[in-house]
């Protein structure tokens, strides 16, 4: 039944944890629609006849319908749609709450690519993404251009992609394969051929090519160049190196001391209360607009001096700096505030005044 649906209705091949709840509702639905359609044409079809006119003076007797009857058309349809809100929603919250255990890596979409990156070291590659089955996988989108939508029909993941802004979607692939990969939000000339490609192995597979892929990494040489060159090797040294030559240690310590700005050491996941009262969790969303929008959410105690590097950091370059950030952690296990700022604006200089 399962596969004949999927069949009848041209969908591709269930190949994520995702794939199933979601035919599954989408079957319910049209499964009912259908049903229900056909009903009201038939009963048209029959009305048409029943009621068709017999005389030329005939005129329309008045119909009243019993409230029973007003209750069971306006309850079942309601009924249904209820019940699938409650699916959805529930489904809804699973699709966009990804769990703690996931393997991340950063998408970064451009006209007409996709590179990935892995959070914890290894290859950068363009338009092909490796990913071990059975594993959650978490994805840490952005754009460096224009908006691009990341859609794997295959594992039924559609998420948008935004220049100056992180999106994340997740998935657990259950079959080793290749998986096509397109971009679903029109994007200019070639977005149509803005493919790419999921290579899903087994885990033993995936962590031995992770192995060989670090051990050529380790080899190779920086080769410079754009972006993609600049990403080889460790993608938290890399953010270490943007950190020094963007001047952020300046302000920023690695060590727990406050400073100009608040320390980068167990920053990642650190609950912050900002200037205006409110609470927030230092997230990958919240570390790239403050680099972005430095003074949209400044924590309190800080001045908001820090300048925007909106247009300064590439995506690769605010993902590096993330990662750096997420690599610095003590061994607390607490994740305490910041402590205030320990910089005292310079007071303009005062003529003293005699008499
Ligand atoms: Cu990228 Cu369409």
């Amino acid at each position: 039944m399962r596969e004949l649906m999927r069949q009848l209705l041209w969908l591709p091949p269930q190949a994520s944890t995702f794939a199933w709840p979601v035919d599954r509702l989408h079957y319910f639905v049209i499964t009912v629609t259908m049903v229900a359609s056909i009903l009201t044409g038939l009963l048209a079809f029959y009305f048409f006849f029943k009621y068709r006119a017999r005389r030329a003076d005939q005129s329309t007797p008045l119909v009243l319908p019993s409230v029973k009857f007003e209750i069971a058309v306006i309850g079942v349809p309601l009924f249904f749609f209820l019940l699938w809100f409650v699916q959805g929603f529930q489904d809804y919250i699973w699709y966009t709450t990804p769990p703690k255990n996931t393997m991340d890596v950063y998408v970064m979409a451009k006209k007409w690519m996709w590179k990935f990156a892995y959070a914890e070291g290894g290859p950068n590659a363009i338009g092909t993404l490796h990913v071990p089955a059975n594993r959650p996988v978490r994805l840490l989108m952005t754009s460096r251009d224009v908006l691009h939508s990341f859609y794997v029909p295959d594992f039924r993941i559609k998420q948008d992609v935004l220049p100056g802004r992180y999106t994340e979607t997740w998935f657990e692939a259950t079959k080793p394969g290749r998986y096509q990969i397109f971009c679903a939000e029109y994007c200019g000339t070639w977005h149509s051929q803005m493919w790419g490609e999921v290579v899903v192995m087994s885990g033993q597979d995936f962590d031995t090519w992770m192995v060989e892929q670090k051990a050529g990494l380790a080899e190779r040489v920086d080769t410079g160049g754009d972006d993609g060159g600049n990403m080889r090797g460790s993608i938290v040294e890399y953010g270490k190196k943007i950190a020094m030559s963007e001047g952020c240690l300046r302000c920023h310590s690695l060590d727990g001391q406050p400073h100009i700005g608040p320390t980068w050491l167990d920053l990642y996941q650190r609950r912050e209360t900002l200037e205006n009262g409110e609470s927030i969790i230092a997230d990958e969303a919240y570390l790239t607009d403050s680099m972005i929008d430095p003074r949209g959410k400044v924590v309190k105690g800080f001045k908001p001096v820090m300048p925007t590097y909106k247009g300064r950091l590439a995506a690769p370059e605010a993902a590096a700096l993330v990662e750096f950030i997420k690599s610095l952690r003590s061994t607390s296990l607490e994740n305490l505030p910041s402590k205030e700022a320990t910089y005292e604006p310079a007071k303009p200089s005062q003529p003293t005044q005699r008499r």
